[in-house]
């Protein structure tokens, strides 16, 4: 980032954790409560002004740079939003296809595009961005969530703006819906305040969050498993399981009423969890009970068709041994890659005997982490 002798730029960073969809993914789409947990893996976008007009988008991780303007931005913004609405109207997998185009930086150019359209007033700014993401993207940890966020968040900053997380989370919403066609917007709530959170639908469509209290024991004994990255997006699969739902509307209520009831066991087990810390006893029966939620939750997102045949039978061989897993996220309608899964087991060594599960497909990642961060620079 440049920076002028006379008077100094203003340079920030803002970031964003990643998120785990611990259980009621894809019926949350429908407007049922999921539990959401923030992750320590995080996304960092380095932004500031820069000496001459233009916005100048590096993109690390994917080895691209771009500099592009303020006018092109709010253009690609405004026919992406063009492109939502017919696929809004008529939500097929091409429509789809056409929303998203072809440009590796959309969820970027949109983010910020976004933001200008609706702060920027006519202002060509001369800014440059940074991203660097510690998120494997596309294994549903909530890379394009926290990109949109910490995006969103610094481009507000250099406009002038506090970020409130309210304002940042329309806007985050908005470029989602760019990405995914039709989230539930609970992946942008929760990296935006962190922890775990219990998110439900309210009333006017908005979501209301309650963070879980902390620290539950049960959720440290929780392991995350990378399965590999889907070979279709979230809104490929999201999509497809839409049309589950056309196809069969009363078994489809039916699943996501036992993802919900799933989704109910797995917050309450954690959060008996806390109370039991005291008695080891008490602590085992917890254990049993989220065990069971996970087994429940992944036997629903079975019936929904996003667990392809080899991650269903890696589940199997982990509840053979006494252990429960679930797909995180929007899974995938073909393997071999699933994104993550969510694992419990009491004993979690006996899942490497004989390599059923290699220690490094485990993520390092701890659940909980804080939300959104802004930190000026200059
Ligand atoms: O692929 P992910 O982890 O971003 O999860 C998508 C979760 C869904 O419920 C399938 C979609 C959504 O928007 O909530």
């Amino acid at each position: 980032l440049s920076t002028a002798s006379h008077s100094p730029l203003r340079a920030l960073a803002a970031s964003a954790p990643g998120k785990l969809i611990l259980a009621g993914e894809h019926a949350a789409v429908y407007g049922r409560p999921a539990l959401v947990a923030a992750v320590d893996a995080r996304l960092v976008v380095e932004g500031g002004e820069r000496a001459e007009r233009g916005i100048d988008i590096d993109l690390s991780d994917l080895g691209l740079r771009e500099t592009t303007s303020g006018a092109a931005l709010r253009e690609y913004a405004a026919r992406a939003q063009e492109r939502w609405r017919a696929f809004h109207d008529d939500p097929t997998p091409q429509r789809f296809r056409e929303l998203r185009g072809d440009d590796p930086a959309h969820l970027v150019k949109v983010a910020l595009g976004e933001t200008l359209l609706r702060h920027g007033g006519a202002i060509e700014p001369a800014w440059a961005f940074r991203v660097v993401s510690k998120l494997p993207v596309g294994s549903g940890m909530g890379s394009s969530a926290a990109a949109a966020a910490a995006l969103t968040a610094a481009a507000m900053r250099l406009l002038g703006r506090p970020a409130d997380l309210d304002e940042v989370e329309t806007l985050v919403r908005e470029t989602e819906r760019r990405q995914h066609g039709s989230p539930s917007g609970v992946d942008g709530a929760v990296v935006l305040r962190g922890g775990v959170q219990w998110v439900e639908r309210a009333a006017e469509g908005a979501l209301r969050l309650e963070a879980l209290p902390s620290p539950l024991p049960l959720l440290e004994e929780i392991r995350v498993l990378d399965t590999g990255s889907p070979g279709q997006s979230t809104g490929e699969v999201v999509t497809a399981v839409r049309q589950l739902r056309a196809a069969d509307p009363a078994r489809f209520e039916e699943l996501l009423d036992r993802l919900e009831q799933a989704t109910r066991r797995v917050r309450d087990a954690l959060v008996a969890s806390a109370a039991s810390v005291a008695s080891a006893e008490l602590g085992a029966r917890e254990g049993a009970a989220l065990a069971d939620a996970i087994h429940d939750a992944q036997r629903g997102l079975e019936a929904l068709g996003v667990v392809p045949p080899e991650v269903r039978a890696l589940v199997r061989r982990i509840e053979g041994r006494g252990g429960a897993a679930k797909v995180s996220g929007a899974g995938a309608l073909h393997g071999p890659g699933a994104g993550c899964l969510v694992v419990y087991h009491p004993h979690p060594a006996s899942l490497f005997v004989g390599g059923l599960i290699r220690p490094e497909s485990l993520l390092p990642v701890r659940l909980g982490a804080p939300g959104l961060r802004v930190e000026e620079r200059a």
